[in-house]
């Protein structure tokens, strides 16, 4: 019998499934365009951010990676990743909110030239705390909604000290690992986690943007019976139109058997709320940021707290309801005890546009002025025709006549 050798090697099963990433390492690490090059990485730190990690490197980067998630992260693939010359962690799995704020200071003090951020984290901190290093960064990229709210404010602030491409707005990111990454991991952890079933629930879905869309409309793809609160009143509509029942939050807190906020934004679901839901509600949140559930709301108001199940806080209301809330309200997907974050497919598009990012700045020289920038859209292109390649799939070229027809605007030659 020959060896098993992917049993040693934590990040095996998720190169299968990364076929970008595979073609950048195959395509530079022959002639190593990032050498000289150190690059900071903040993710949640599993098998596909590993890939990621050891992408970057083998295009010839130093690389130095951190959490951004204290809870998200897996022993195993930051030892295996730690253990290579030009590869630092500053991670452990189980870290405090303290040792997770340490570790991110202490790679900041070692003066990356690139940011590669998950929810601007190292970037806020390098402006407020580290203003020399930041003075000395080339550039940046950030992948995720929450990060580039914090990006923009810092944009009108006018402090940023270098320019940052904002990869989450970017069709190759969000069209797919927004949508359809966390709408199918967070349903699929919510099951595994409660061991209940989705179908015939009513899921109550806190936002209609790109994530909280995708994992209603799966939802109702499982058989659930959705509903949608919204503060934008054509995402309300959109909602209303795709199908799901859209109502304020008061009224949802009665009718949800299961909760999941996806809003980006803070003190979604809230201390009246919790006093209206039923007996047995699950609560979760897919959100960046563990501040869309108020659980201080929850510990107020609950006589006793108990973990029925791995994963489960289990808080008893004075009159005998009992709310359950997953992952201790933080991003359900990655961080409940079975959480494995989005499927590899989709992080290997993710990934692959936040290695362009640094690409083009670093490599292609493309000289920016400080401030937040969307990716080109030439590279978006070049992100998903590599992607269609992988999968054996072409698309049409336009002919002649067509790109003729798309560029003028007297059409003289339609009958009406
Ligand atoms: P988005 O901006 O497309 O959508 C957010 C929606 O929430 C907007 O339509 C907004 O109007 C709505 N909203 C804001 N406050 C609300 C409130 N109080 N009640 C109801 N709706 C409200 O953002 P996107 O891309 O959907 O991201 C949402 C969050 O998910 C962000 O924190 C983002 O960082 C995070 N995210 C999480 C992932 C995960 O793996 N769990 C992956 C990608 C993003």
């Amino acid at each position: 019998m020959t060896p098993d050798t992917d049993s040693d090697d934590p990040l095996a099963w998720a190169r299968d499934y990364t076929p970008i990433l595979k073609s950048f390492q195959e395509e530079y690490g022959e002639n190593k365009p990032l050498e000289g090059y150190t690059i900071a990485f903040a993710s949640h730190l599993e098998a596909k951010t590993g890939v990621a990690i050891e992408t970057l490197h083998e295009a010839g980067a130093e690389v130095l990676f951190a959490p951004s998630e204290p809870q998200s992260t897996h022993g195993e693939v930051v030892e295996a990743l730690d253990a290579r010359d030009g590869i630092t962690a500053f991670a452990q799995e189980g870290m405090t909110d303290e040792a997770f704020d340490t570790a991110q200071h202490d790679l900041l003090a070692h003066g990356p030239d690139f940011i590669l951020d998950d929810g601007c984290e190292l970037i806020a901190k390098v402006h407020a705390d580290h203003p020399d290093v930041a003075a000395d960064v080339i550039g940046g990229g950030e992948q995720t909604t929450a990060g580039i709210t914090r990006l923009e404010a810092m944009e009108t602030e006018d402090v940023l000290e270098f320019p940052v491409y904002g990869v989450n707005d970017t069709p190759m990111k969000h069209f797919f690992d927004n949508v359809h990454g966390t709408g199918e991991s967070s349903l699929t952890n919510i099951a595994i986690t409660s061991n209940t079933i989705i179908s015939g629930k009513d899921v109550v879905v806190c936002g209609y943007g790109y994530c909280g869309r995708g994992i209603a409309n799966k939802a109702r793809g499982m058989g659930a019976k959705t509903i949608v609160t919204e503060v934008d009143p054509r995402k309300a509509l959109q909602a209303h139109m795709d199908g799901h029942r859209v109502m304020d939050m008061d009224e949802a807190a009665e009718a949800g058997d299961l909760f999941i906020t996806a809003t980006g934004n803070r003190d979604v679901i809230r201390i009246e709320h919790f006093e209206q839901m039923a007996d047995g509600v699950l609560l979760a949140n897919s959100g960046h940021f563990d501040v869309e559930i108020v659980v201080p709301a929850l510990e107020e108001l609950a006589a006793e707290v108990t973990t029925p199940k791995e994963g489960i806080t289990r808080y008893h209301m004075p009159d005998g309801r009992r709310l359950n809330l997953l992952a201790e309200g933080r991003l359900v997907n990655l961080t409940g005890p079975y959480s494995q974050g989005h499927p590899a497919e989709v992080m290997d598009t993710t990934f692959a546009m936040m290695f362009v990012a640094a690409y083009d700045m670093l490599v292609d020289g493309t000289d920016l002025a400080p401030g937040l920038y969307n990716i080109p859209d030439r590279l978006d292109r070049e992100v998903a025709h590599r992607k269609l390649d992988t999968l054996g799939l072409s698309t049409e070229e336009m002919i002649e006549s067509q790109r003729a027809y798309a560029e003028e605007w007297e059409h003289p030659d339609s009958s009406f």
